[in-house]
């Protein structure tokens, strides 16, 4: 499955403590710990011995070194996953066949990665991040009851604006989408010269404008969109979009804002993002199918140029997770 040879983000770099947190990613349970050095590791959450939940365990200190002991008969596992105790035979050394079930992890963007298979596609661009003029914050996670396909493509779709978030990014009086092109990157695409009619572009906005978007799509499920500047302003505000496929019909959400506001308390920030998700939520989970359907089964107009060519790019790279072919 080529989904599991790219990276996924699994949970907030802060919500990973002391504690083993389990988290799922592709239909497949598992846990997260922090070794002694604070690096993340990712074990699929099922101890060799007996099948129990390693994220039902603890963190221990073993020869000096943190390791994740099984609840049960209290194997130990260090953060390469190798077994490095059974408690009831200690002097007995556990081969390889022993180990616990390890994954690649890497943090970037305020986010635990995790690649279930060797592959050579690097985690999603998000270069804002690396912005000093730009404060990062991360809002999420979001559980939602749908594909995540479609959770991408409502984040491209422009044309919702005035509907569902009437009053917030668009206006019921104003539903026109001005044209704008699509052209293919080597990640997926980015679509230019974007506009839509806001009221309230973001919480400092007191009247209505046309804001203009840059959008990209840097992975199957990841995506970036960019308000350009504006008239008399020199600064640019960019959402990361990062989903992670919890199943083929559940996923959960995280945005990763890089924006000029540095007045605005975090909690503000994130009540903004809040409100605007929450609206989305609702509709995105009654679309039916909840899988993206590559196959057909919809139909289009031109202000859906950014779907189809989302679509077009699932296909080609064999993407099936949380889609209908
Ligand atoms: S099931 Fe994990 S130690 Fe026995
Ligand atoms: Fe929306």
């Amino acid at each position: 499955m080529i989904e599991a040879t790219l990276w996924h983000p699994v949970a907030g770099s802060e919500a990973l403590g002391a504690s083993p947190l389990p988290v799922r990613l592709l239909s497949q349970d598992l846990v997260l710990w922090r070794d002694d050095a604070g690096r993340a590791r990712a074990f699929t959450d099922r101890c060799p011995h007996r099948g129990t939940r390693l994220s039902l365990g603890r963190i221990v200190q073993h020869d000096g070194r943190a390791a994740l002991e099984c609840p049960y008969h209290g194997w130990r596992f260090g953060g390469d996953g190798a077994c490095v105790l059974i408690a009831s035979q200690p002097s007995f050394a556990p081969p390889t066949s022993h180990a616990a079930c390890a994954h690649e992890t890497q943090e970037a963007h305020g986010l635990v990665w995790v690649r279930l298979q060797p592959g050579d596609t690097p985690l999603p661009a998000f270069e804002a991040e690396a912005d000093p003029q730009l404060r990062k914050l991360l809002c999420g996670p979001y559980d939602v009851a749908t594909g995540a396909g479609r959770i991408v493509e409502n984040f491209l779709d422009l044309s919702h604006f005035g509907f569902v978030h009437d009053g917030w990014l668009g206006e019921r009086a104003q539903p026109q989408t001005p044209g704008y092109s699509v052209q293919a990157t080597p990640t997926g695409f980015v679509a230019t010269g974007c506009k839509a009619w806001q009221p309230q572009s973001n919480r400092l906005s007191t009247e209505g404008s046309w804001v203009d978007y840059r959008y990209e799509l840097t992975a199957p499920f990841s995506a970036v969109l960019t308000k350009l500047p504006q008239a008399q302003e020199d600064y640019r505000d960019v959402i990361g979009l990062f989903v992670c496929p919890l199943d083929e019909e559940r996923s959960r959400v995280w945005f990763r804002l890089a924006v000029t506001d540095h007045d605005s308390s975090d909690d503000a920030l994130r009540a903004f993002q809040h409100t605007i998700f929450t609206q989305d939520q609702p509709v995105l989970e009654s679309q039916q199918p909840k899988r993206l359907p590559l196959a057909g089964g919809e139909v289009h107009c031109a202000t859906d140029r950014s779907s189809a060519a989302y679509r077009r790019f699932l296909s080609e790279r064999g993407i099936r997770f949380g889609a209908l072919t």
